[in-house]
């Protein structure tokens, strides 16, 4: 295994090379901050995304799902306190005038570009901020949402009216929020532009720290359940001071990134700080009631709020491997190191690869029959470019499970290969009993 930096520029290389994540913008330069998913990335990330809605909402009758807009009334950010307190300290250098977020640096007095001294701190707010409509006034100012847990309780009161649910329950959603980050880095670890998955479980006050446990366990669940190794991931519980200005409580869900220890998702106890300040500043009553209970109250809230833009490069750190030669059948690649991504097959872009022997016209008919029958039931790609071996190279490069083979016996005795990325265990199989043979491996 390559050592850690090193992992990072290979990932790196390989999601550009492969189609998985490139920087925006590249043709004038790029942008620094803002990456795209390419054809690869954008199934890896639907596939994370439909996982989490899956284990959070579908699998659970306690859970409904939201997708609020990310433009909200600026009254929203004044009532959750991000106008006031989301912001970092800032300091810039009095010589060279590039800026640093004053909790990332070693020197506090000096700039660690060009040694120059650094100003004093400034708080800096790390909302996006835009006008609605014609006019750039103060009454047209918006902001895109920093995080968007803020839609659910500003609808908290509508969802309960439609769905009549009960404390405890939760709303989840997923979505893009923003955030003029003074350093993005390390990829797309710390971006301006990100996507969250969000969840707000609304309990009662008594029950909160019951339920701050439970939802720290189910989250590392998930993550595990999809393949990340024990050794990559773990809890790191945050100090008073580190705490959110809306958190009574809060746990990171940390990886373990060639860059260092950092966080994936945080799970927060938000106590009553964002309905309360909702229902002040808005003059409704977000008070919830129940004839269970003698008074209405604000439940408290706990949430899991992780990034997918995180958690995409988690699972592909954590699947990428390299091997001594020997994988491929080919000769020529026997020495040569191979590249393999063991994503967990929910997420893999592709589930399963076509691969013909030849070209020959009554291989490739077969062949594309079966791609064809394939594709309704799997995310499957067709490939008949180059030899057998550096075909099943690609595919395991970029985490395809099962590679299916079309030979020329295929065409007498109706079976095709079908090969394990993980064990590289070969079957053969009738073709057709190919859909079953793949729906039972791939689930
Ligand atoms: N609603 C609570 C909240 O937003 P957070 O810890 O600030 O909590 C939650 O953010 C998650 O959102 C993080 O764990 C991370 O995965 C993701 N995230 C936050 N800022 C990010 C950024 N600049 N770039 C990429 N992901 C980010």
């Amino acid at each position: 295994m390559p050592k850690s930096p090193d992992l990072m520029e290979k990932i790196i290389s390989l999601c550009k090379r492969r189609g998985f994540i490139f920087p925006s913008s590249e043709i004038y330069g790029g942008l620094g901050s803002a990456y795209d998913y390419g054809p690869l990335g954008v199934e890896l990330k639907n596939n994370i995304k439909k996982a989490w809605w899956k284990m959070m909402v579908q699998s659970r009758n306690d859970m409904v799902g939201l997708d609020a807009s990310i433009l909200m009334s600026s009254k929203v950010w004044q009532a959750s306190g991000h106008l006031e307190n989301f912001t970092d300290p800032l300091v810039e250098c009095k010589s060279c005038h590039k800026r640093f977020k004053l909790d990332e640096l070693e020197n506090e007095k000096k700039c660690p570009e060009c040694g120059g001294e650094l100003t004093g701190v400034k708080r800096f707010n790390l909302m996006m901020k835009t006008f609605l409509g014609p006019v750039e006034d103060a009454k047209a100012i918006s902001y895109l949402r920093p995080e968007t847990c803020q839609g659910i309780y500003v609808d908290f009161e509508t969802i309960l009216n439609a769905t009549r649910k009960k404390i405890p329950f939760g709303v989840a959603q997923i979505g893009k929020a923003f955030r003029n980050e003074i350093t993005p880095k390390n990829f797309t670890y710390r971006t301006r532009e990100f996507e969250q998955m969000e969840m707000q479980y609304f309990v009662h006050p008594q029950e909160a720290d019951k339920w701050f446990d439970y939802w720290q366990d189910q989250r590392m669940k998930w993550y595990s359940g999809l393949g990340i190794k024990k050794e990559n991931i773990k809890f790191s519980p945050h100090k008073k001071h580190e705490l959110a200005h809306y958190a009574k409580q809060g746990m990171d869900v940390v990886y373990k990134f060639p860059f260092g220890e950092n966080e994936i998702e945080g799970i927060h106890n938000r106590g009553d700080w964002d309905l309360s300040q909702h229902g002040k500043y808005s003059g409704k009553e977000l008070k919830y009631k129940d004839d269970n209970y003698k008074e209405p109250f604000y439940p408290y809230v706990i949430e899991t709020s992780g990034g997918i833009d995180r958690s995409a490069l988690a699972f592909l750190l954590n699947a990428y491997e390299e091997v001594k030669g020997g994988r491929t059948t080919t000769t020529e690649s026997n020495k040569e190191m191979e590249v393999v991504l063991r994503l967990h097959e929910d997420l893999a872009p592709y589930k399963v690869a076509v691969l013909p022997l030849s070209k020959k016209p009554e291989l490739s008919k077969l062949a594309k029959d079966i791609y064809a029958s394939l594709r309704p039931q799997f995310m499957a790609v067709y490939d008949d470019v180059a030899s057998i071996g550096r075909r099943y190279r690609r595919q395991d490069e970029i985490g395809t499970p099962c590679c299916v083979t079309v030979d020329f016996e295929s065409l007498s005795d109706k079976k095709v290969t079908v090969r394990d990325r993980d064990t590289m265990k070969q079957d053969r199989v009738f073709i057709k009993e190919l859909n079953s043979y793949l729906q039972n491996k791939l689930g």
